[in-house]
């Protein structure tokens, strides 16, 4: 079957002041009334209906999130109607290698092999029919044997996300969509260097999607981290199941080291890379995706008014375009103004520009500093 896997431990640092460490943005309605978690699952609802050919059955999704968060994402799911397999509880933060470590040994303990679908808690797609038929396409692919990543056409050269080169067509029979081989994947790279892909139009980003089997997970990690692989493989035998919940041991996990996906495993994947590595695919998605990284990125995907502006709340524009305003508490007003992102809360208020938005991180810094 396929085992849905939803990573839900980042902290979205440059939504402040919306986003908190409390309250990340993966469990905030940013797109629409549901929260990004309850999108993300929601998503994957009629995929077998609607891919007769592809299904294999789809299990309940395994979450895994760091520990303050576990109410926050069993109270969302439950809300939705849509229970999780488990909840896996971080006591701290070892980024998405140790934790997609965790939840393909937690999967395989329940079922013999499954097909992981891993997908970040924090993104959007507008065309949900599209994602599932290039979900369907990943199974069939997943199920020969391959690792599959879906790459997004760059339109900047943006240095927070991987970059995937295209390669030669890849197909196996009862696929529908277009499959590439992944010629080369490099995870953030320098400016230039994003530049130069771009300019040379062979590459895709990565999406931070991927779809494989749990145990080609599991001999990845163990052949290029096996410090990571050993780590959590002994938090997961010492692991106690409270309810929906599968809490590993402070002392166990964090002794495993931090790394991502995509550092860990994904740049080694190359095509023509060694032999007994399994075929890496890239399958391109055009679905209206985006990570929703900064308050400038809410405005390109929310839906604008004739002025351009995107309004949540009690506001009152004249004379204003393009701009990005939420009052949460009190009423706001803007005049004579453009481009700007202002984020009213009850304790703290954001001004920026659209351009600026990405150096929001800054305030957070500043505010753990003053702790
Ligand atoms: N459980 C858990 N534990 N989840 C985590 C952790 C962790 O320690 N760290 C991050 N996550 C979750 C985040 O909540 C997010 O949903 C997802 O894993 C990806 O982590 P990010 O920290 O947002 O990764 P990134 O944005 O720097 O890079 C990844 O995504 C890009 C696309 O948005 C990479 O895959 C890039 O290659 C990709 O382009
Ligand atoms: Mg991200």
């Amino acid at each position: 079957p396929l085992q849905p896997v939803i990573l839900s431990g980042g902290s979205g640092t440059r939504l402040w002041p919306l986003s908190r460490e409390a309250y990340p943005k993966q469990f905030l309605p940013l797109t629409s009334a549901h929260t990004m978690l309850q999108e993300t699952v929601r998503r994957l609802n009629g995929l077998d209906a609607e891919h007769p050919r592809a299904a294999i059955g789809q299990l309940a999704p395994l979450v895994v999130c760091n520990e303050a968060h576990r109410f926050l994402v069993a109270e969302q799911l439950r809300v939705i109607g849509q229970p999780p397999a488990a909840i896996i509880l971080e006591p701290l933060g070892r980024n998405t290698a140790p934790a997609l470590t965790l939840a393909a040994l937690a999967a395989t303990q329940t079922d013999d092999d499954p097909i992981l679908l891993v997908m970040p808690a924090d993104h959007t797609i507008r065309d949900e029919t599209g994602f599932r038929a290039a979900v369907a396409d990943a199974t069939l692919l997943a199920r020969a044997g391959a690792v599959v990543t879906f790459g997004i056409v760059p339109s900047k050269p943006e240095t927070g996300y991987g970059y995937i080169r295209q390669g030669a067509p890849y197909s196996i029979a009862g696929v529908n969509g277009a499959a590439y081989q992944l010629a080369n994947f490099v995870e953030k790279p320098a400016v230039e260097v994003a530049e130069s892909y771009l300019a040379s139009g062979d590459y895709l980003w990565n999406s931070g999607i991927f779809v494989l089997r749990a145990s080609l997970w599991l001999r990845l990690i163990a052949r290029f981290r096996a410090d990571i692989a050993n780590a959590c493989a002994s938090a997961c035998a010492a692991a106690q199941r409270d309810g929906e919940f599968l809490r590993l041991a402070t002392e166990l996990f964090a002794v495993c080291p931090s790394d991502s996906i995509d550092y860990a495993v994904m740049e080694h994947l190359a095509a023509g890379a060694a032999a007994d590595l399994p075929p890496a695919v890239v399958i391109p998605l055009a679905v209206g995706w985006s990570d929703v990284g900064a308050w400038s990125a809410l405005w390109e995907v929310r839906e604008q008014d004739a002025a351009g502006n995107v309004v949540d709340g009690d506001a009152f524009l004249h004379d204003a375009h393009d701009n990005l305003v939420i009052a949460q508490h009190r009423m706001v007003a803007a005049i004579g103004v453009h481009d700007l992102i202002v984020v009213e809360t009850p304790d703290a208020v954001l001004v920026t520009t659209k351009d600026s938005a990405q150096d929001v991180k800054a305030v957070t810094q500043f505010l753990q500093r003053e702790q």
